[in-house]
């Protein structure tokens, strides 16, 4: 075992990039790394970055100049801060970072995680250390598992990657070339890895990838799996009580994937389900490959099967060539699915990305008056939707202590945050709640008597 050595992980990016930062700090702790919450006193400070818009890169830079400052007070202290810069824009300008800024020790790029001890090690001995080839050799076979312990202290609920990369190619994204080709991790691994949370008490996981719905991982007697069976069998592990995945493309949504909804209980009926766009002009320019009319349509098949499903989306605006009429079709796509929730961004371009050099690009100022139009109709939707549970009683997963003494916090299935007097021994367990008030970010309610039958959770959209 090396001396005790202290590791700052900060996370820019999307959960994938927090589910990184988590085991980039795993594979570290065999080499003596505990994690650290102050960048300050740490040893080595890695800054998991995101590239997907401008705004996400250019933060980078700024947070690596504010930790130069620590580095340099370090140095006048005589301890030497090592920084490195993992993620997306590590990926995607290797070392061009060192270039940019010398201070940086170490670029590691998205699929390399499982060289980080020997980097480090020789980042340790002065060289600048820059990997972000796309090696051969599988990165989760590698990547050290977390300690019973650690997985505790980082809550009831923990993401899994089950499928990393995309190809399909939006014209507006860098994710296929920050993250690599599509690849599934196989069943086997992926049930250990939860059987392992759930035996240190994780009780929700929700499966992640660029495009989870695809997932087709091998099982252990070499047939793929879908996502559906996956999520079958991951119900089975003993202290799972709730599922999730995210996040889904709406091509990539099969009949089987549809029938889990309808007949796992564990499965929550909450789905994030990217549009982009209510444009058919634009989505063929963004090469979506869906329409309108199929984006409706596998919400249709969906609701079919389970009614209390509810949608959360992505929408960018000002994508080039966009025109208040394709404007329009956003917003009454948002009236007509009436999402539970959205993301929406102002159109970023992106270096080396087709839409980044076409024609017709829309002025910023448009880009943020649209932007401004269509989260006013997602909020208007959003608190309909929060609105639609008061009264109500709902199961809530307890996950933490709340914000007054003797509250706790909890998740509906619908991911909302419901605050409620409990005792902290329920911590990790599903109660029926009676919501009594709805606020801007959460909702308030107390234990519901659970002698009463249960009230069948519906959707208030
Ligand atoms: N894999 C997911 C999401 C990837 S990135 C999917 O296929 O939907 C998350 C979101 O960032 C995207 O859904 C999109 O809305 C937004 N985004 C991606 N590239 C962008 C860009 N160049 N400008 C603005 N928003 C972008
Ligand atoms: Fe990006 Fe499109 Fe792939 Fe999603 S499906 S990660 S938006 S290229
Ligand atoms: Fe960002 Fe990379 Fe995730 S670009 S959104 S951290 S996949």
């Amino acid at each position: 075992m090396s001396r005790p050595r202290k590791v700052h992980v900060k996370s820019f990016g999307c959960q994938m990039n927090v589910y990184d930062s988590n085991r980039m700090a795993d594979t570290l702790a065999p080499a003596g790394f505990t994690e650290t919450a102050s960048p300050e006193d740490a040893d080595l400070v890695i800054l998991n970055t995101c590239h997907i818009r401008e705004k996400a890169a250019e933060k980078v830079y700024s947070e690596i100049g504010r930790i130069r400052e620590m580095k340099e007070a370090a140095a006048r202290d005589g301890r030497h801060m090592m920084i490195a810069v993992a993620g997306c824009v590590a990926q995607a300008e290797g070392k061009e970072i060192i270039r940019r800024a010398s201070t940086v020790d170490l670029v590691v790029g998205s699929q390399n995680y499982h060289r980080l001890p020997d980097m480090v090690a020789r980042a340790q001995s002065g060289q600048k250390v820059v990997d972000t080839e796309f090696p051969v050799d599988d990165k989760f076979d590698v990547l050290a598992a977390p300690k019973r312990d650690v997985i505790a202290k980082r809550g009831i609920s923990a993401f899994v990657t089950v499928q990393e990369g995309c190809d399909k190619f939006c014209t507006f994204c860098v994710v296929p070339y920050t993250r690599g080709v599509e690849v599934s991790r196989p069943v086997e691994k992926i049930v250990a890895e939860v059987e392992r949370l759930a035996e240190a008490g994780v009780r929700e996981v929700t499966l992640i990838g660029q495009n989870v719905n695809a997932y087709h991982g091998l099982e252990s007697g070499g047939r793929p799996s879908t996502l559906g069976q996956l999520l079958r069998r991951l119900a089975q592990v003993p202290g799972i009580l709730r599922l999730r995945y995210t996040t889904s493309h709406p091509r990539d949504m099969d009949d089987d994937l549809v029938a889990t909804h309808a007949e796992l209980p564990a499965l929550m009926p909450y789905v994030h389900l990217p549009v982009q766009s209510g444009s058919d002009r634009i989505l063929a320019a963004m090469n979506r490959k869906h329409t309108r009319r199929n984006y409706l349509d596998v919400i249709a098949r969906l609701r079919a099967g389970r009614a209390d499903l509810a949608f959360t989306s992505d929408f960018i605006v000002g994508f080039p060539g966009e025109t208040e009429t394709d404007l329009r079709d956003s917003l009454a796509l948002i009236d007509e699915v009436g999402f539970a929730g959205a993301f929406s961004f102002m159109y970023s371009p992106r270096p080396g990305t087709p839409a980044a050099e076409m024609d017709h690009q829309v002025p910023p100022e448009e880009k943020s008056e649209r932007l401004q139009r269509l989260q006013a109709a997602i909020t208007r939707h959003q608190r309909n939707f929060n609105l639609g549970f008061a009264g109500r009683t709902i199961d809530v997963l307890l996950e933490k202590p709340g914000r007054l003494p003797g509250q706790l916090v909890g998740r509906s299935p619908y991911l909302q945050a419901v605050q409620v007097m409990a005792p902290a021994e329920l911590i990790g367990s599903i109660k029926r709640v009676t919501i009594t008030e709805v606020g801007t970010n959460s909702l308030f309610g107390t234990l519901a008597d659970e002698t009463r039958a249960p009230v069948l959770a519906a959707a208030g959209a």
